[in-house]
């Protein structure tokens, strides 16, 4: 049976993942989520399987060296999943120190810690044992306003934001620890995620908690800044195919082939909204593209993303299966019985977090 230490499992994407994972591998798998449970890890994301025998919990902060040490330890761990990160670009621009903490310390950790528990005397390593450093697209800066211009895993990293320089620092040490050591890794840099489970702070979930509550849907800049959007649960099987299938010691872009303008993004969460709820449902009323109200821009803007996911497709036969208009369907169904996840995440410092950022805007 395979030994699963994944970090960050209780965050968007790290939940998503152990929820494929149990339902593709369901016993023959063991998982152990490690995670500091930050504003933006929730236990409520992992309720339906905490109770599993082969799945247990541990809160740690993936820079508590001896914490991590301890967990590889006390257990044979086959594969790492490296979830664990400040994800969040503007909270990078406000506070970019604990974006180099969490993305940039907390990996060379977890490197370290795995390469100390698989390395055999000789300096080779473990057969079988397996590291994936989840990464993003945003390391590869920003593309022009042309269809044509994608990412590919050859693009020079340039990155603009406190967030996407601390992710592209950290993908640099993985691959220093391949280059280095041989260390038995392969890194995924994908594009923007929605699904279940996403955090209000990202674009998607806040628009449709907004428009839900008839509050004010914030546009920063002129609208047009594009985004590749991947629905999470194909990311999850991208992630599980690259570590079984792909090679060693590659990188494998995972995009959505969805490219969408955040003004269309938003109007087409309000059609969706719309035609969703029912003629009797009191929120119909107040979901209106009234509430589109255009704010000052985010400071370094980056003005389009896009991955053309040729190489994952070629070599490990995934490719996007969800389209926009099916999985935002599937998103707001899953927002809608899921109220009470959405009402406690915004209570407390949800609150502070939406008044310090948008206001004046
Ligand atoms: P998230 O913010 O929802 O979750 C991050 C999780 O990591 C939380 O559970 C949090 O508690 C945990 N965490 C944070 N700091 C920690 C620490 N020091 N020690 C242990 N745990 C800690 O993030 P997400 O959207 O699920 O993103 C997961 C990964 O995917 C990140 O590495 C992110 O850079 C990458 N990524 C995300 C997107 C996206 O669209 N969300 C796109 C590309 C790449
Ligand atoms: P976000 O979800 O924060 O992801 P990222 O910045 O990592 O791409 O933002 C997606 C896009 O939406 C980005 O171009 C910024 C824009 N955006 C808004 O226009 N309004 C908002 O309130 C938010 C959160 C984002």
């Amino acid at each position: 049976m395979r030994t699963y230490l994944v970090t960050g499992g209780a965050g968007f994407i790290g939940s998503n993942y152990i929820h494929y994972m149990f339902k593709k591998y369901d016993n023959d798998i063991r998982i152990i989520n490690v995670d500091a449970l930050t504003y933006a890890g929730n236990l409520e994301n992992l309720v339906d399987i905490e109770n599993r025998d082969n799945y247990t919990f541990v809160k740690a902060d993936i820079c508590n060296k001896e914490a991590i040490s301890k967990i590889f330890a006390e257990n044979d761990i086959d594969r790492v999943v490296h979830f664990a990160a400040e994800s969040h670009v503007d909270r990078s621009i406000k506070n970019p120190e604990v974006f180099v903490q969490t993305n940039v310390l907390g990996t060379a950790v977890m490197l370290n810690c795995a390469k100390a528990a698989w390395e055999l005397p000789d300096g080779s390593f473990k057969e079988g044992k397996k590291f994936l450093h989840v990464s993003t697209d945003e390391v590869y800066g920003s593309l022009p306003d042309d269809e044509n211009a994608f990412f590919y895993e050859t693009t020079p990293y340039d990155p603009h934001s406190p967030y996407s320089a601390s992710k592209a620092s950290s993908d640099m040490l993985v691959k220093a620890y391949m280059d280095t050591y041989k260390f038995p890794a392969n890194i995924t840099n994908c594009s923007n995620n929605y699904g279940p489970y996403q955090f209000p702070e990202k674009l998607i979930p806040l628009i449709i908690n907004n428009a839900l509550s008839g509050k004010k849907l914030p546009v920063y800049g002129d609208g047009k800044n594009v985004r590749d959007w991947l629905f999470v649960e194909d990311h999850a099987k991208a992630i599980d195919m690259v570590q079984e299938q792909g090679r060693l010691f590659e990188t494998y872009n995972i995009g959505g082939h969805n490219e969408k303008q955040n003004i269309e993004i938003i109007n087409i969460i309000i059609e969706t909204l719309q035609e969703m709820l029912p003629d009797n449902d009191p929120r119909k009323a107040l979901v209106s593209k009234d509430l589109i109200t255009y704010v000052e821009d985010r400071k370094g803007h980056d003005r389009r993303y896009a991955i053309a996911p040729d190489k994952i497709k070629k070599e490990v036969g995934w490719f996007p299966e969800t389209m926009f208009a099916e999985g935002i369907k599937k998103t707001i169904a899953w927002f809608f019985e899921h109220e009470d996840w959405m009402k406690n995440v915004t209570s407390g410092d949800y609150q502070k977090y939406y008044n310090d950022m948008y206001e004046g805007k």
